[in-house]
């Protein structure tokens, strides 16, 4: 038998570039913890993002600002400890890259040296580009996000699809491209018309994923805990539920209960 231990092919940002070439869609999930994102690994996702929706699906806060930079590194660490093969993207958390290149340099450098993360993801076009480049120009890896940018919620003022009018869907097809020609390897387009989607991935030569944002990108992105159904407030019409995981474990926690209750927990074969 042999001792020798199976050489898992890492996914690299190449790799992604590579499957957008030939028309291989590239498929990602969050996860913010160890045991998730084991699952997600083993089940063979190609690309995991530390997503800062973690503020929402972990803490319970009502938007993604709250949570900080330390925060998110230790989620990111222990998504890194279970991963074996997926590239692991980290979001740069609300505060940490907005007020000037130099910060935005800091806080990337401490996600990808504390964490092991592969990447970092930050929302916006043009009014964060610098920061993009600085961040770039120490050798790590940037993801955009364009479209529904939770961070921006306040100004927003609601979760609604972006870019419907010409203005909107002018500027976010300059951001795109303004995205790639700094150097970034992917970009995340959230909650827009398909159609404009589908054009940005065509006028752009690195790989587009999109959340809300149709089929005719180059991959798809969802919170995992809403495809498992973990999470039971949240259902766009974007969101396609995989198993309605809320009511199970609710069920099982139950019938717990009632064992305990009942004191059929445990049996004589559950004890020493
Ligand atoms: O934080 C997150 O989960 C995200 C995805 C919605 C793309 O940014």
């Amino acid at each position: 038998m042999s001792t020798a231990k199976k050489e898992i092919k890492k996914v690299t940002t190449h790799q992604l570039q590579e499957m957008k070439s030939r028309g291989e869609k590239i498929s990602m999930l969050t996860a913010y913890d160890y045991s998730y994102a084991k699952i997600v690994d083993d089940a063979g996702i190609d690309v995991i993002l530390v997503g800062d929706s973690a503020s929402n699906v972990m803490a319970g806060h009502d938007s993604t600002l709250p949570i900080t930079l330390d925060q998110m590194i230790y989620h990111a660490q222990s998504v890194i400890r279970a991963v074996d093969r997926a590239l692991v993207v980290v979001d740069m958390p609300f505060g940490s890259y907005q007020g000037n290149s130099s910060e935005a340099l800091r806080s990337a450098i401490r996600i990808m040296k504390e964490s092991g993360a592969h990447a970092v993801k930050l929302e916006g076009g043009s009014e964060v580009i610098e920061s993009v480049k600085r961040i770039l120009s120490a050798g790590i890896p940037v993801m955009g996000h364009l479209g529904l940018t939770p961070q921006s919620i306040y100004k927003f003022g609601t979760y609604t699809v972006r870019a419907k009018e010409d203005e909107e869907a002018n500027e976010l097809k300059e951001d795109a491209l303004l995205l790639q020609e700094a150097g970034c390897f992917g970009i995340v387009l959230e909650k827009i018309p398909a159609k404009l989607a589908t054009e940005v991935a065509k006028n752009v030569s690195i790989p587009v994923i999109g959340i809300g944002a149709g089929s005719g990108v180059d991959g798809q992105v969802l919170v995992l805990h809403d495809l498992l159904g973990v999470t039971k407030e949240f259902s766009p019409r974007f969101l396609r539920r995989y198993l309605n995981l809320y009511e199970e474990m609710k069920g099982a926690v139950g019938q717990y209960i009632k064992d305990v209750k009942s004191k059929d927990f445990p049996n004589e074969k559950e004890q020493y």
